[in-house]
């Protein structure tokens, strides 16, 4: 019997996430599985409420930020993503918990056991089976950031916000080296889709 996995695709702002999260549900349907697509914050209908708050609202607290991220989260899990993967299917997930330690814990200085005290309310605990980073220098991820026009609360955060995320993210990978794979996403988005997919086919591999 096939059992889905989960699988997420993290990184700082402007590192082409999104374009490479089709690439990455493509190449699973084309192994002949069913693959759902969803995201974080977001993915339910309370998750894309939050969503708009946190990215968009006025005088949000860090805590308050950290309690909405998890708060989506929990009823993401919950509501979309066990439920697919009790059906068999694969989810691939724009961000998950690793941008919560990135952002919230990186970015604004959240102590690491805040965060996984709040990692324990998730159904299960869950943790994905695998995590794409994109990682990219942040002055190249802002440029790329900024051409596509409009900021939220995050990427209008100073440089040295987003090297801290981008610090954080890093550390996450080198103490999860089994389940966090880092892919360099300076160059051309075309070597980067090949470097994601060429990860992607060899980590899932043992799985198909
Ligand atoms: P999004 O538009 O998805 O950003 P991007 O295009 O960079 O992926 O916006 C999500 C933002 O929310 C992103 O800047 C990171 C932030 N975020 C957190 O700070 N903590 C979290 O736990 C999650 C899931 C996202």
């Amino acid at each position: 019997m096939n059992s889905g996995r989960f699988i997420t695709l993290e990184g700082g702002e402007g590192v082409g996430k999104t374009t490479c999260l089709e690439a990455v549900a493509e190449r699973i349907r084309a192994w002949g599985r069913e693959v759902v697509v969803t995201r974080e914050p977001g993915g339910t209908q309370l998750g894309e409420g939050l969503r708009a708050l946190l990215l968009h609202g006025e005088h949000v607290c860090v805590e308050a930020e950290l309690l909405m991220m998890f708060a989506a989260r929990v009823q993401h899990v919950r509501e979309v993503i066990w439920p697919a993967l009790a059906r068999g299917c694969w989810v691939v997930s724009d961000r998950f918990t690793d941008s919560s330690y990135a952002y919230q814990g990186g970015g604004r200085g959240v102590p690491a056991a805040n965060l996984r005290f709040l990692e324990q309310f998730l159904p299960g605990a869950l943790q994905p089976d695998l995590t794409l980073l994109l990682d990219a220098p942040v002055e190249v991820g802002r440029a790329r950031a900024l051409a596509r026009g409009g900021t939220d609360r995050f990427e209008s955060e100073a440089l040295v916000f987003q090297e801290r995320v981008r610090d954080a993210y890093l550390e996450r990978a080198a103490a999860f080296p089994e389940r966090i794979v880092v892919i360099d996403a300076s160059g051309p988005a075309g070597a980067v889709r090949c470097h994601l997919l060429a990860a992607l086919e060899q980590r899932c591999a043992s799985w198909l």
